[in-house]
């Protein structure tokens, strides 16, 4: 695995998130360093899986949203991830393997069949029950009261039983999981 590219790649996301206008500001250290948090928490655990291809894949998954693009979240992420996977000179067999962990990553079309897929899947919803990320979510006042309490529910149940594969993870996950549904669930 080469360490120094995933780095370059990182800064290349992190540079691309702050200036990007398309997205909250904290979008990178709420979101991709948690799941790259959690990925590592994950691949800790499951030492088979390919990890430059997970890596990748964390820094790769939501360009379509850090770029503002329109068109399928999975489909678009996947295309612009090609791009930067060709500039900084991967083979095809990589770009293959990180396009389809990120054509499955939200798994609302199609599910991860592959382990680091599914590592991937995973670990974007972990990093949900993190940094007091619904709360980000409800100070940018895009929804009302009643539409967030309900968008976050839905989110919530998504996450913890279609999107976290591997049990240890659903157990690591589940006092925060409990809690917020008790929380959002009070009228
Ligand atoms: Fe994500």
């Amino acid at each position: 695995m080469n360490l120094k590219m995933i780095k370059t790649i990182k800064e290349k996301i992190e540079e691309e998130c702050t200036e990007s206008t398309k997205i909250i500001d904290w979008f990178y250290d709420t979101h991709l360093l948690e799941v790259e948090k959690q990925a590592n928490f994950l691949l800790k655990n499951l030492p088979k899986a390919d990890k430059e291809v997970v890596m990748l894949g964390v820094w790769l998954h939501d360009l379509q949203r850090i770029r503002g693009l329109k068109g399928d979240h999975q489909e678009i992420g996947a295309r612009e991830a090609e791009k930067v996977l060709k500039e900084h000179g991967y083979n095809s067999d990589v770009i293959k393997k990180v396009k389809s962990i990120i054509l499955t990553h939200s798994c609302s079309n199609n599910k991860p069949e592959t382990l680091e897929g599914k590592i991937l899947a995973t670990a974007d919803a972990m990093s949900h029950y993190y940094n007091n990320f619904f709360l980000k979510i409800a100070l940018t006042g895009e929804r009302d009261i009643n539409g967030y309490k309900k968008w976050v529910l839905e989110k919530l149940d998504r996450n913890y039983y279609k999107k976290i594969f591997f049990n240890f993870a659903k157990k690591k996950i589940k006092p925060r999981h409990d809690l917020y549904k008790k929380v959002f669930s009070l009228n």
